[in-house]
């Protein structure tokens, strides 16, 4: 059942949409006028937070002395678990935790138990940021110390199999997968390890806590998600929902990592609250690897099944991850593995252990990034067994139906990115040998990979309020996570408003605004440009009914159905003449401004939308009908240096296919990003975490190492031209995380072709490059 894309061609002016423009929030940033969380300093009688936190992973607080700290200038107040207020709500019940929406069954400074290194023990508020800092450092908290369990790898690691991860079920089953494996005629196995990564954002966690009574909070904090903070605060803080506002204007990176309320957040409001003045607290660069989660370190084994022509007949898989003391978290990479190709029998297990670490989080297109590693190393490794091209094996297993439900696709177009990308790139060019191709002494591989990342379903509302002089308030309580949200939504209203796009204002990130989720698993662009548009459209409608009762409209007792709006104007669609410019018909009402809103559901087209906006809970939507995802490839070109080790990116190609680019300025960035991201994890990055004591050894911006632009080499980005009626009104499935999902199986399938060698634990930094190189090919 074929529709015809709703999209805006037939109510807006064309124009602005899918143009390449710059950031509308651009000169406020680059001049410093753009307000971040930590910046709010004008707030009456403000003071200073700062954390003193644990170097024991595990133990009990046993004496805190405080008089030194008491004693030094500025101190208004040193918190501990001992006079720090106590909460309304702890995350430590499952079923708190999930009504807070919480991120880890814990919270710090309620008890004496110490559960991981950096937990905080003491918040110490002063006058100033360096008056806090001073006697922070006189704070003395004495813990008796256990042994610590630092990762799965240690030798009194429990491992134990989870119902569920998260965002997957602890066993995933699909056939007889283990009797497809054992008669399969071509069998793999390999084992994959990951590293612990952290997000690394530029902007530290940050939290500005103003109770404005002793009922009433404001928060400013850097979030991606205003209304999941307000939640949990007002959850934990014992609050109506409407006495707590969290704002978030701008945000300095958050990747998945500000997705949640982490500790120090809470502490600053209990803070705030108990000095009755507002508390800023900004994390230290390292609290940042201790307070905010991080992407776990994990192993993952994965056997595969195929016909003698490379087909797929069965993947076994199993991942083992650290989880922490208190949650089962771990990322969710069976699904990406089971959705990937035509793949008749799967099954997917998960195993942790209990450390004494932070709780895991959502990391840039968490269990998708870790797990398009696993399959599209190994779908290389087959290639290469039987002979064949890399692009060739996956074409063979191409799923034209959601291989997981048997649903169609609502779009795909992965063999247009396949072709234009090796097109682009030249992969025809590719010599079939390993380790044949040489520039000089340097060793020369061509790599490339799926890239796949799901459309989520959610909803957002939007509101619109258009003035009759030509004006437009634009809002949705969404975050901007620097990736573009103020400058696409502006486009989008414009033209579906068809005002210039100076002339609308498009505000967003505060909990007084229409409600949105968290800015988060690619869901902000199609969610919020379709609600925004969906609002619009409000406005017309309602416009629409003044005209058919006004005598002197020229649309007087016209239907609905027949009217079309063009570039503000209202007309009869059979005669375009006929019509007039909203401006006019609102004065001539008497209206100075009219509002309009709107719930935008992702996974549903535009009528769908309408139908479940006016509540209308029996309709079947298209999200129930078709699988949504996003799909492109990667393609890369390393040059390995056989003395030293060290692996260069060359040159890179990516070819997305993400529905409707709304800006393809802004967008390609986005990809740019998350392509530099993953080139990070495959070489460099890592957080490293002391075997015995547990504690992260490099956790700074000088010892973890992120790629650096002379890493990186010029990035060709394209999109493919696709056309989604079924996503959302705009047809818009959000390119976040599709840009990191294969990147680094790209890099080592590039290695693997330049060297022989194929490098499956991450990161591939020179010492594994070397040793490799001193096994046989
Ligand atoms: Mo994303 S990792 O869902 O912010």
């Amino acid at each position: 059942m074929d529709k015809e894309p709703t999209f805006l061609e037939t109510n807006a002016t064309p124009g602005l949409v899918g143009q390449p423009v710059s950031r509308v929030d651009g000169r406020a940033k680059v001049t410093g006028t753009a307000t971040y969380s930590a910046e709010y300093n004008q707030l009456p009688g403000l003071v200073h937070a700062v954390m003193k936190t644990s170097d024991v992973a595990k133990g009990r607080i046993t004496t805190i002395d405080l008089s030194a700290a008491q004693n030094a200038p500025g101190v208004v107040a040193i918190f501990t678990q001992q006079n720090l207020p106590k909460l309304a709500k702890t995350p430590d019940k499952q079923e708190d935790k999930a009504a807070l929406g919480a991120p880890m069954g814990f919270m710090p400074m309620q008890n004496d138990q110490i559960f991981y290194a950096g937990q905080p023990v003491a918040v110490v508020v002063a006058d100033t940021l360096e008056h806090a800092q001073y006697a922070a450092t006189l704070v003395r908290v004495q813990i008796a110390p256990e042994a610590p369990i630092a990762s799965y790898h240690s030798p009194q690691a429990k491992l134990y199999r989870p119902e569920s991860v998260g965002y997957a079920p602890g066993l995933t089953k699909r056939g007889d997968a283990r009797a497809a494996f054992a008669s399969a005629p071509v069998q793999l196995a390999a084992t994959y390890t990951h590293a612990t990564l952290h997000h690394n954002y530029m902007e530290p966690g940050a939290t500005t806590a103003h109770w404005e009574t002793p009922n009433r909070l404001t928060v400013y904090e850097s979030t991606q998600g205003v209304m999941e903070s307000q939640k949990a605060l007002a959850g934990m803080l014992g609050l109506p929902m409407d006495q707590v506002r969290v704002v978030c204007k701008f945000i300095g990176g958050g990747f998945g990592g500000k997705a949640w309320v982490w500790p120090h957040t809470v502490l600053a409001c209990l803070a705030a609250k108990a000095v009755g003045r507002p508390v800023k607290l900004v994390l230290t660069r390292p609290q940042n690897y201790t307070d905010m989660g991080h992407r776990e370190e994990q192993q993952q084994v994965l056997r595969l099944g195929a016909t003698k022509e490379g087909k797929l007949l069965s993947i076994l898989y199993e991942k083992t991850a650290t989880a922490s003391p208190f949650d089962d978290y771990a990322e969710h990479n069976s699904h990406i593995i089971g959705r990937l190709y035509q793949l008749p029998t799967y099954e997917a297990t998960y195993q942790l252990a209990r450390a004494n670490v932070m709780t895991a989080t959502s990391m840039r297109a968490p269990g998708d990034m870790p797990g398009s590693f696993a399959i599209e190393c190994s779908m290389d490794d087959l290639a290469a067994q039987l002979g064949l091209d890399p692009i060739q094996v996956r074409l063979l297993n191409y799923a034209d139906k959601d291989p997981d439900t048997g649903k169609p696709w609502s779009s795909k177009s992965l063999k247009q990115c396949y072709q234009r990308g090796a097109e682009l790139f030249g992969w025809g060019k590719r010599n079939p040998k390993n380790g044949a191709t040489r520039e000089g002494k340097l060793l020369v591989g061509y790599g490339m990979a799926t890239a796949n990342y799901p459309v989520h379903s959610s909803q957002g509302n939007a509101r619109v309020r258009l003035y009759a002089d030509g004006h437009a308030v634009v809002q949705a309580g969404a975050t901007d996570l620097g990736t573009g949200t103020y400058t696409i939504i502006t486009q989008v209203a414009a033209d579906a408003l068809g005002l210039a796009p100076s002339n609308v204002r498009f505000e967003l990130g505060d909990t007084i605004l229409p409600s949105t989720p968290v800015s988060g698993g690619s869901n902000a662009a199609g969610r919020v440009s379709s609600s925004v548009y969906l609002a619009v459209q409000d406005v017309w409608q309602k416009l629409i009914k003044v005209a058919a009762l006004d005598k002197k409209s020229p649309l007087f007792k016209a239907k609905s159905a027949d009217i079309a709006v063009t570039q503000g104007r209202l007309h009869l669609k059979a005669d375009p003449s006929k019509g007039e410019a909203f401006g006019e018909l609102m004065k001539r009402a008497n209206m100075t401004d009219l509002e309009g809103d709107a719930v935008g559901r992702y996974g549903s087209s535009y009528e769908d939308t309408l139908a479940t906006a006016n509540a209308s809970p029996t309709k079947k939507d298209d999200a129930a009908e078709h699988a949504m995802n996003a799909f492109g490839a990667h393609f890369c070109e390393v040059h390995v240096d056989p003395d030293l080790g060290t692996v260069r990116v060359t040159r890179w190609v990516g070819v997305m296919a993400g529905g409707r680019i709304l800006n393809p300025k802004t967008a390609r960035s986005q990809i740019i990003g998350g392509g530099i991201m993953g080139i990070g994890a495959a070489l460099m990055e890592q957080t490293v975490r002391d075997p015995n004591l547990a504690r992260y050894t490099n956790a700074s911006l000088a010892d973890y190492h992120v790629p650096v632009n002379a890493d990186i080499p010029d990035m060709h980005i394209e999109f493919i031209d696709e056309h989604d009626p079924y996503v959302n009104a705009m047809g818009v499935k959000g390119i976040g995380e599709i840009a990191i999902v294969g990147v680094a199986a790209a890099v080592s399938n590039a290695i693997f072709h330049a060297t022989g060698r194929r490098l499956r634990d991450l990161p591939m930094t020179p010492n594994k490059v070397l040793a490799a190189l001193r096994q046989p090919a």
